[in-house]
């Protein structure tokens, strides 16, 4: 596995940083990159220094990722993986939520994805073996919680790049896939949480019949779709929510 390298963008905290870990458990070369480094080099760096290569990146930098995906290329002969986990979340009332917002959000959370998948399709860019991609939507994408048109819409995108991009990737052995993701405990999601009253936890974590997630529960699943087990799948989005979609505001509550 060793020779296998894969890119996680988006890797110094929450999910990306859970699988960049759990990548390198099982074995896996991890090249991590974010905007802060540091840290992950601290954690990883002593019991997995030859499988680990962190490269600080701004994704925001749209224009540098030409010359990004290029230096990971060369740095690693061509990836087998890559997780886009770099994102950012901004609750604003629709009205508020003006053009610089909206660029704002899909600068980081949908235009390096798109931009990243296409720049590792190119010959040389990928593995011998071809290669497998994840990217990260959320369930702001379906349902409406208030305040999050604007992000919803930049994860919608990335469920609507999928199939098509996925199909034409196939031929070159090239898997792409997406995760609808429920609340997970991350810098991310406690910013919202720690500003509910005790009321609105409640009623949060009510809409989780199996808790809200860790960042491993997403990770354990990430890693499962950058892997050779699911080599018979592309072009879908799942949905991984601790049974949040599946239960029904309907029922009688005890
Ligand atoms: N947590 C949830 O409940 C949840 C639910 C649905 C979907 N998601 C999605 O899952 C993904 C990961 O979320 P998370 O909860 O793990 O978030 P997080 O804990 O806030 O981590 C975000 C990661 O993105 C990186 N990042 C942010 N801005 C960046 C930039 N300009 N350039 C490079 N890296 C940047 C951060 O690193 P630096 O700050 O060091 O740059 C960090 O590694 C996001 O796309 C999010 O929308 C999360």
């Amino acid at each position: 596995m060793t020779d296998r390298w894969v890119l996680v963008a988006g890797a110094s905290r929450g999910i990306g940083r859970a699988t960049a870990r759990l990548l390198l458990e099982e074995g896996y070369s991890v090249v991590a990159s974010a905007r802060n480094v540091d840290s992950l080099e601290e954690e990883f760096a002593n019991a997995y220094k030859d499988r680990l290569k962190a490269v600080p990146f701004d994704f925001t930098q749209i224009e540098k990722l030409r010359d990004y995906a290029s230096e990971i290329a060369g740095l690693t002969g061509g990836i087998s993986g890559m997780l886009y986990a770099a994102g950012m979340q901004k609750t604003l009332p629709l009205t508020q939520s003006n053009p610089s917002v909206a660029n704002e959000l899909f600068r980081l959370n949908t235009f390096p994805a798109l931009e990243l998948v296409r720049l590792f399709a190119k010959k040389g860019a990928y593995g011998a073996e071809g290669a497998s991609f994840v990217l990260l939507s959320s369930m702001a994408a379906h349902e409406g919680a208030l305040g999050t048109a604007f992000y919803g819409a930049s994860k919608g995108a990335l469920e609507g790049f999928i199939p098509a991009a996925a199909a034409e990737l196939a031929m070159k052995k090239i898997r792409l896939n997406g995760l609808v993701l429920g609340v997970v405990k991350t810098d991310m999601s406690m910013q919202f949480i720690e500003k509910m009253n005790a009321e609105q936890k409640d009623a949060l974590h009510a809409e989780y019949p199996l808790g809200l997630g860790e960042p491993e529960d997403a990770a354990s699943f990430i890693v499962y779709l950058l892997s050779e087990k699911a080599r018979w799948l592309t072009g879908q989005t799942f949905t991984l929510d601790g049974g949040h979609s599946a239960r029904t505001t309907y029922s009688v509550r005890r």
